[in-house]
């Protein structure tokens, strides 16, 4: 139980006590009278002269108006009248100077005190100095806009890097009656660090890239330059796979920040004689998927990630297999396989191979079209957390 407060017994004690708290207070507190002449200030605490430097003497019997100045705002003022015409309440911001000349801003409320039947007798003001915060406040301000237009030049030059970034992207595919290609691009927001490729090295000999630089933003920009044009370089010289793999890490070895690596899935496919060859370095398992026999077989040759290891360390392998008319070779990045459910279920791969085997038939470009309805419908969105690529081919003839 606490202790029962002490109660103030007389008209006195509360008078003595209620005076003690209006000049402790730091705010200036006024009072001045509406029913003399100019409406004089009868009543200033000791708030009013430590915030202005004027003393009781030098103010009462004085309209409050001699706080302004040539800086103080006439609409401001404005305000303050016609709230006083109306006998109504108004808080303002306004510009009032001190005794000795200095400047400061006063938040100024005034508040009518009426008498029974109605009538404003008096007006009671409170005076605050606001300076520093309304400093502080521009300062804000214009750090504000500062940063606004730091971030929008920032944003506007992440929109040029992904701008640029998609030139990597062949524009049109290879055309061929032997082949057809077909691609998903979606890159999310952000600037990825997928790519894909496809050349054609010579005549009915076709290379196919798909690859996933580490990290966002532009790092992974530079990085998707950086591998594209060493691998392209590369990849128009040989038809084999673990050799320009080989190559091209050789080449992104040491100029790669530490930590950062490329994953890629690399075919190069002989339409003359329907041998696909392929390396897989640090990147998810391709398909083909065989329209006849409905066989998804998945493609691995199992070796190291690229950029992150030297050439004297790491061998790279390459495996082939023979295609058949109507096989479809799918080759994506790893966004396909880090579906999520609402429950936080992620996709299993016999849910994706199935599904492949469900769909043999498609032609490839509605094959990689339905893949993507399919693993955005599995994940409940409209849209991908990351990078969504594919890139394939269908053998024609
Ligand atoms: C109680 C009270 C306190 C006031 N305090 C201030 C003040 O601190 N600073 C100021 O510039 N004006 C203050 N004013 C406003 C002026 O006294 C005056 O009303 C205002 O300048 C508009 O009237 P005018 O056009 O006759 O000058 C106060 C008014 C009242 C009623």
């Amino acid at each position: 139980m606490g202790m029962n407060p002490k109660e103030i017994v007389s008209i006195k004690e509360f008078e003595d006590l209620l005076i003690k708290a209006t000049n402790t207070a730091n705010e200036g507190i006024t009072i001045s009278s509406m029913d003399q002449i100019d409406r004089p200030l009868v009543f200033v605490n000791e708030g009013f002269e430590r915030l202005t430097g004027y003393t009781k003497l030098d103010v009462i019997g004085k309209n409050c108006r001699f706080l302004q100045g040539k800086d103080t705002d006439q609409s401001t003022v404005n305000i303050l009248r016609l709230a006083i015409q109306n006998g109504e309440q108004a808080t303002v911001e306004l510009l009032n100077y001190k005794k000795d000349g200095t400047p400061f801003w006063n938040r100024l409320s005034i508040t009518p005190l009426k008498d029974k039947n109605g009538i404003t007798t008096h007006y009671v003001g409170v005076q605050s100095d606001i300076t520093e915060l309304r400093e502080t406040q521009k300062s804000l301000k214009s750090a504000n806009k500062d940063l606004a237009s730091f971030q929008n030049k920032i944003k506007y030059e992440l929109e040029e890097a992904r701008r640029v970034q998609n030139f990597i992207l062949p524009s049109t595919f290879p055309t061929t009656a032997k082949l057809s290609f077909a691609s998903v691009f979606e890159p999310m927001d952000q600037i990825g660090g997928d790519f894909y490729d496809i050349i054609e090295i010579e005549k009915g000999v076709f290379g196919v890239l798909i690859a996933d630089v580490t990290g966002h933003g532009i790092q992974a920009a530079l990085l998707t330059f950086m591998t594209s044009f060493a691998f392209k370089n590369i990849a128009l010289q040989t038809s084999s796979t673990a050799k320009v793999v080989t190559e091209t890490n050789e080449k992104l070895y040491n100029k790669m920040p530490r930590g950062s690596f490329i994953t890629m899935f690399y075919v190069v496919y002989d339409s003359n004689t329907r041998r696909l060859s392929y390396t897989q370095a640090g990147h998810p398992e391709g398909y083909v998927v065989r329209a006849n026999t409905k066989e998804v077989i998945s493609l691995t040759s199992l070796s190291p990630l690229v950029g992150a290891f030297s050439g004297e360390t790491v061998t790279y392998s390459e495996s082939t297999i023979k295609l058949e008319i109507g096989d479809k070779v799918v080759l994506y990045t790893d966004a396909i396989l880090e579906v999520w459910n609402s429950d936080d279920v992620m996709m299993k791969r016999e849910e994706f191979t199935s599904f492949l085997k469900n769909n043999s038939k498609l032609p490839i470009k509605e094959l990689l079209d339905s893949i993507k309805s399919f693993c955005l419908k599995f994940s409940g969105k409209s849209s991908f957390n990351d990078d969504f690529t594919m890139v394939g081919f269908e053998v024609l003839n």
